[in-house]
């Protein structure tokens, strides 16, 4: 682990599944200047201009990657097919146009996007983007740590043209994500685990800061998740904290089966994330103050059970057993 050098390229010698041997990823060039908008109240300014329509085709990276770190992948097929709906359930042209470029068998790894997950995805980074484009209206030219943020867009439908970005990953993880989106000046990576201090000690003198970890406590044991809380608590006492935990359901073996209906990948295990591991941060409860907000209704089908499922998600007890929650942990009023 360490500090990974600003567009290196992907190495190693292995392969992502159902390719070996693929040639090196070319650096893929994308000129600094305007974006479309999003779909958030107040569209961001520009950040980075889509790639070319003509711009070559990505080629499968040659580095070989765990399955904790393609799921990276998963959320990319899924976010990207979720904006191609019509209408669409989240603004990512970044995304869009990212799979459109990139010649790897998504669907052969993840199936063909299926809707639940793709309304999970999609609703879960718009509470992402809510979030963060609050914070940086009230905060020009604060800093956004993403936590595992692999080959998320965010930057690009939520960036305000002040902001600073501090993107942390496995090393390898990162060696992909600058190889297909090349970060610009305000934006910096970390190539380390997202429990090792050292992410921490390189932002510590800045502020404020919001520290988001979308989709990655699933990944971590309790007492990783318990560790990660206690780290963001000691180097940033008045920063703020996104994340989000998954109900004991999903992390059971068949929704892990069904989130890649048909296709080759096998998702590692996941995590459920009990209030009691985030809320033991050390000297008290008092330390934050935290919000729940569940990452939901979702459209379950167009039968006949369709209409009661989804009423029924509006009954709190409904969305505390099966729902996935965001959670934001801010310091108390005053600090
Ligand atoms: C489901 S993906 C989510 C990616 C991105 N945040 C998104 O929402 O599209 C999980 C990400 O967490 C990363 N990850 C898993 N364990 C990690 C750890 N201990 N430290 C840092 N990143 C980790 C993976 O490499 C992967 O990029």
């Amino acid at each position: 682990m360490g500090t990974s050098a600003e567009g290196r390229a992907p190495g190693g010698d292995g392969g992502l599944p159902g390719d070996r041997g693929a040639p090196a990823v070319p650096p893929v060039v994308l000129p600094e200047s305007a974006v479309p908008g999003t779909d958030l109240p107040e569209p961001a300014p520009p950040e980075t201009a889509l790639p070319q329509a003509d711009a070559p085709p990505i080629a499968l990276p040659s580095v070989a990657l765990p399955s904790v770190a393609l799921t990276s992948l998963w959320t990319l097929h899924h976010r990207a097919s979720a904006a191609r709906r019509n209408p669409p359930l989240l603004h990512d042209p970044v995304a869009v146009a990212l799979v459109d470029r990139c010649a790897w068998p998504l669907e052969t790894w993840f199936g063909r996007p299926r809707s639940l997950p793709e309304q999970y995805l999609a609703r879960r980074a718009r509470l992402y983007d809510a979030a963060v484009a609050e914070f940086l209206r009230a905060r020009p030219g604060a800093t956004v740590i993403a936590l595992g943020e692999g080959l998320e867009t965010q930057f690009w439908r939520v960036g305000d043209g002040t902001a600073h970005w501090l993107s942390v990953d496995l090393p390898e993880v990162l060696d992909l994500r600058r190889a297909v989106l090349p970060h610009g000046r305000r934006q910096r990576a970390v190539g380390c685990s997202a429990t090792d201090p050292r992410w921490a000690e390189r932002a510590a003198t800045e502020a404020p800061v919001l520290i988001s970890a979308q989709g990655l406590l699933m990944y971590l044991s309790p007492a990783e998740t318990t560790a990660l809380v206690r780290l963001c608590a000691g180097h940033f006492p008045r920063g703020t904290l996104l994340f989000d935990t998954l109900p004991e359901w999903v992390a059971h073996r068949t929704a892990r089966r069904f989130m890649t209906w048909g296709g080759t990948f096998r998702f590692p295990p996941l995590r459920a994330t009990r209030r009691s591991s985030y809320l033991r941060t050390g000297p008290g409860r008092d330390r934050y103050t935290v919000t729940e907000h569940p990452i939901g209704p979702y459209v379950l089908g167009t039968c006949a059970a369709a209409r009661p499922l989804h009423l029924a998600q509006r009954s709190r007890w409904v969305r505390e057993v099966f729902l996935p929650t965001l959670v934001r942990l801010d310091p108390p009023a005053g600090r």
